[in-house]
């Protein structure tokens, strides 16, 4: 099976090529993907065995490979959304949109899965279940994949385990990066409004300043992750925009700022809003003024399952070499909605070097000059295609 794979992977590696820079020069926002999913849905068509579903939302694609085959179904996930960036890679087949761009390599990611589709269908005969490919909208912005896994993704057929990876611009191609447990982030972005009383600049005693408030609960807020969490554990608290003033001789009554906290664990999810809360409310209190503050549910943390990561590790180590599979991945505050999957389903998510090996670095993600490597684009195919032929082998489980 592995020298099939990799002949298969050679066959239609021209063609995903080539679909991942069409993509990339047609980049669209969260849930405006449009044209990418007519784009993934005219290639799915031509696939065999693969039956491409209704959309869930408007701009998803899902298609499932042998509907009808018993046997246990993997989910492989797919993001497709691209970011307001203005592009400055200079390549011949940037972004033909203003201040569009994919700077998070999701161009990659739905080229990989297409690919594996192909791939996988040749071999449909072979494999004792089914993979469901899902092309998903609204990664960066709006959640998409909570929208899908709302509306039922993970139903009909029934999904047993969900596998996605991510173009990762620190390791270099021909490797991943993977670790069970806890290894993104969840998020609470939060708005706070200060309602102070406006004054002349030179009469502060008739006011009351709502930047100087502001200034009090931005420096309170502080000891949240300093003196309430436990040092063991991993929390950011960060105020990103603040506004508040029209001239150098007012004093505003009302300040506006927005932030996000960041953690790994549910638990402290609840701590860090309760602190939050009372920190901005009663620092305004204190001052003689009032806050609101308004807390949003963001991305839930996301938690690698031990035995598919497991299965991912030992795969890509016959794969790739012993070497070039990274398991010392260090937890990241980043958020991914991938882990809406993996609060309803064993989920596991790799990281796909993509730095060309003769280079020391590689533009960060949603860097302007970022680039998905297309050299990277067989490795997660065949990475994809291995896993999800082992786990349907092994009966639906990953294996240590
Ligand atoms: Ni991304």
């Amino acid at each position: 099976m592995q020298d099939l794979f990799s002949g298969l992977v050679q066959e239609v590696a021209p063609q995903v090529i080539a679909f991942r820079r069409e993509l990339h020069a047609h980049p669209e926002l969260s849930f405006q993907e449009h044209e990418t999913a007519r784009r993934i849905r005219d290639r799915l068509g031509q696939i065999a065995n693969l039956q491409v579903l209704p959309p869930y939302i408007e701009t998803d694609v899902v298609a499932v490979l042998n509907a009808d085959m018993p046997g246990p179904c993997i989910l492989l996930r797919a993001d497709i959304d691209a970011l307001p960036i203005q592009e400055e890679t200079g390549v011949a087949y940037a972004s033909t949109r203003q201040g569009v761009m994919h700077a998070c390599g999701h161009d990659g990611h739905a080229a990989t899965l297409l690919g594996t589709a192909m791939v996988l269908s040749r071999v449909a005969d072979q494999l004792p279940g089914k993979v469901k490919f899902v092309f998903q909208p609204a990664e960066e912005d709006g959640g998409g994949g909570g929208v899908l896994c709302e509306r039922g993704v993970l139903d009909e057929p029934k999904v047993d385990a969900a596998v996605a990876l991510h173009a990762w611009p620190y390791e270099p191609v021909g490797s991943i990066a993977i670790r069970p447990g806890w290894v993104m982030a969840a998020s609470n972005p939060f708005k706070v409004s200060i309602q102070g009383v406006g004054s002349h600049g030179a009469y502060p005693h008739r006011g009351i300043d709502s930047i100087v408030v502001a200034a009090h609960i931005i420096t309170a807020l502080q000891t949240i992750v300093s003196r309430t969490i436990d040092p063991q554990d991993a929390a950011v608290v960060t105020i990103g925009q603040i506004h508040a003033g029209t001239a150098e001789n007012i004093i505003p009554a009302r300040a506006e700022m927005e932030g996000t906290m960041r953690y790994t664990r549910l638990e402290l999810g609840e701590q860090l809003r309760q602190r939050l809360s009372r920190i901005i409310e009663h620092t305004a209190q204190a001052h003689g003024a009032t806050a609101r503050v308004e807390i949003i549910d963001g991305y839930p943390p996301m938690y690698n399952d031990d035995d598919l990561s497991a299965l991912i590790t030992t795969t890509g180590r016959e794969l790739l070499g012993e070497a070039n599979v990274v398991t010392a991945v260090p937890v990241s505050m980043g958020v991914e909605d991938f882990a809406y999957y993996a609060q309803k389903v064993p989920a596991a998510m790799f990281r796909l070097g993509v730095r060309p090996v003769a280079s020391d670095s590689y533009p960060s993600l949603h860097n302007p000059a970022f680039n998905f490597n297309d050299d990277a684009l067989p490795i997660g195919i065949r990475m994809f295609c291995e896993i999800a032929t082992r786990f349907l082998r092994a009966g639906g489980r990953g294996t240590k």
